[in-house]
């Protein structure tokens, strides 16, 4: 589909497979989010710009590199909580941004609850973490904000996306880079359900519902 990358790697198939799973544990699908998060948040941050600077090693000066731009994650909570850490592992110098947004389950809208923000993300690349993109509701709730508040460069990371949530926030930001995700999946079902998906993230990684 245009504008999305779903990364092709086995070791990320692998931790869909554990996340689909009904039987796998709070605990296994924990540790799968955040393992798949990880390699996730490699992919994504493939083309971020660098400055080039001379580091000295023991026996002489050498040409290295490092990311131009501050980086900052947001978790659209509750779910996006479980690919924080994962990114983390990256990229450990990260700032941190939460923004609370629940999906009416009647209109399938989201309403915002929460949110804090981190200063830096009028000038750093801000990954924006969800691990599902059903409406794609939530994302362009979220992205919409996070432009308003002055966000310079924008990306969005999912795990598994429906086909309608990608073409809803193509339409809404088409400036937007290729959203990047494990998984495609075939549609919504009536009730705003990605299948096959994986159910309930939120529930699944906390316990509730
Ligand atoms: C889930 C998921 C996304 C949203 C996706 O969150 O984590 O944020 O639904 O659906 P959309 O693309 O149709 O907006 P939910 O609202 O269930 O909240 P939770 O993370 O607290 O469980
Ligand atoms: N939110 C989820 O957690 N799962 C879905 O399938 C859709 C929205």
């Amino acid at each position: 589909m245009e504008g999305l990358t779903v990364v092709d790697h086995p070791l990320l198939a692998r931790h869909v497979a554990v996340l689909r799973s009904a039987g796998t544990s709070r605990e296994q699908f924990r540790h799968a989010l955040g393992e798949a998060a990880a390699i996730l948040a490699y992919e994504a941050t493939r083309d971020l710009g660098r400055d080039d600077f001379t580091v000295l090693t023991p026996l002489e000066p050498a040409s290295a590199q490092r990311p131009a731009r501050a980086i900052a994650v947001v978790a659209i909570l509750r779910a996006g909580l479980g690919m924080v850490d994962g990114f983390l592992r990256l990229v450990p110098e990260a700032a941190i941004g939460h923004l609370g947004m629940r999906r009416n389950h009647e209109s399938l809208r989201p309403e915002a609850y929460y949110e804090s923000l981190p200063d830096v993300i009028g000038e750093a690349t801000t990954f924006v973490v969800d691990p599902m993109l059903a409406t794609g509701g939530s994302a362009v709730a979220a992205l919409t904000r996070l432009e308003q508040a002055g966000a310079a460069d924008l990306r969005l990371v999912c795990l598994v996306a429906a086909p309608e949530g990608v073409l809803s926030v193509r339409e809404a930001m088409p400036g937007l880079p290729p959203i990047v995700v494990a998984a495609l999946d075939r549609q919504l079902d009536e009730k705003g359900y990605i299948r096959p998906g994986l159910g309930d993230a939120g529930d699944r990684l906390f316990g509730t519902g």
